[in-house]
């Protein structure tokens, strides 16, 4: 099989494209990637030597449509995306240039070309947030509810892709995929930015509301539930993917510093992003009962492995603290 990976030089797309090239040696991956601040070939280097990398936009047609035809492609699995909803505060329309138009564009020349699957990945965002004392979950038919520009141009790229479905026969599916963690995240995410700020002894950023909390699935359980859909999941569907441990700011804040030995008072309370959720959670049971899958990596060895990571990949981490376009107080000035 050949695929055609975007975002591959991003942190889940470039822990897919290791997992993938590990687990079918056979198939060729091609790896596309517009390298913004978020997009790092050093995340690739230890896999370059296997794929084909190319520098280039999602919403660039006519160097994706030529792409998909040259090397003739089967798979799309489309992880481009700008994915940091603090930026999306700070400049909203770079997310819908890429996450909605970008999408679009890359759906326009698959459909051209034509390919055996296109799979999106999207996020549990889309549905909005729950209160933080409810039991209730999203499903796959719950409504769209987005209330950030970033959760906003994620859901309007999931109807631009069931949209080619309907409209044109295109083989899609969809992951919608609760919070992911582990090696190779930029470290302007909660637990890479407080691993990191650990380490060096900074102040590590908690919202004021502290209690909010996000579902949590390493990376690697992400990789294994596309894997699942592309094998046996049945085109047009789309399947939630998460982990069911849910954990606030303050026990992430708490496990990093436990795992690193340092001291509590390195919390430091920050003013809420506006829009901040309150929380989500996913109703997993469609993939785990459909497909067979399921998360393996329990969050608490994940989280020590991760931030054990960190600690021993200071060279990768450290040039890119200077490329974080956005501080988390930027909306308070
Ligand atoms: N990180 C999470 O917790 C999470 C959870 C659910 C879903 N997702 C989704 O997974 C996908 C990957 O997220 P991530 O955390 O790896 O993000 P990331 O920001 O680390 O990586 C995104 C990658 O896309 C590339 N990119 C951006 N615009 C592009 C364009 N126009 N053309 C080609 N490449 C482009 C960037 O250079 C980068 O390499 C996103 O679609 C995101 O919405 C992420």
């Amino acid at each position: 099989m050949r695929l055609l990976i975007t975002g591959g030089a991003g942190f889940i797309g470039s822990n897919f494209v290791r997992y993938w090239v590990d687990a079918h040696p056979d198939d060729e991956v091609v790896a596309l990637d517009l390298l913004t601040y978020a997009g790092n070939r050093a995340n690739l280097a230890d896999v370059e030597d296997r794929i084909l990398f190319v520098h280039g936009d999602i919403g660039d047609l006519s160097l994706v449509e030529t792409l998909l035809g040259d090397q003739s492609i089967d798979v799309v699995v489309n992880f481009a995306a700008e994915s940091h909803n603090s930026l999306a505060v700070i400049d909203p329309g770079r997310f819908f240039r890429t996450n909605v138009i970008g999408t679009q564009s890359l759906l326009e020349a698959a459909r051209r070309v034509g390919v055996a699957r296109f799979h999106h990945i999207s996020t549990c965002e889309v549905y909005g947030d729950l209160p933080l004392d409810t039991d209730e979950t999203f499903t796959e038919e719950s409504s769209y509810r987005p209330r950030t520009p970033y959760n906003a141009s994620k859901a309007g790229a999931d109807h631009a892709v069931r949209a080619y479905h309907e409209t044109y026969g295109l083989p899609v599916t969809i992951t919608n995929c609760c919070n992911n963690y582990g090696p190779y995240q930029f470290p302007e995410k909660v637990i890479a930015l407080f691993t990191t700020n650990a380490i060096d002894d900074r102040p590590l950023p908690l919202y004021a509301s502290t209690e909010n909390r996000r579902e949590w699935l390493h990376v690697l359980d992400h990789c294994r539930a596309v894997d699942a859909v592309l094998d046996r999941g049945t085109v047009g569907e789309t399947y939630n993917v998460g982990s069911g441990v849910e954990r606030s700011i303050t026990q992430i804040a708490d496990g990093v510093l436990d795992v690193l030995g340092k001291p509590l008072s390195l919390k430091t309370i920050v003013p809420d992003r506006p829009g901040h959720d309150r929380r989500y959670l996913l109703d997993s049971s469609k993939i785990k009962s459909e497909l067979g899958w399921h998360a393996t990596i329990p969050f608490e060895k994940g989280l020590a492995d991760t931030v054990t990571w960190y600690a021993a990949n200071r060279e990768w981490w450290t040039p890119l603290l200077d490329r974080a376009p956005v501080e988390e107080t930027a909306w308070v000035r």
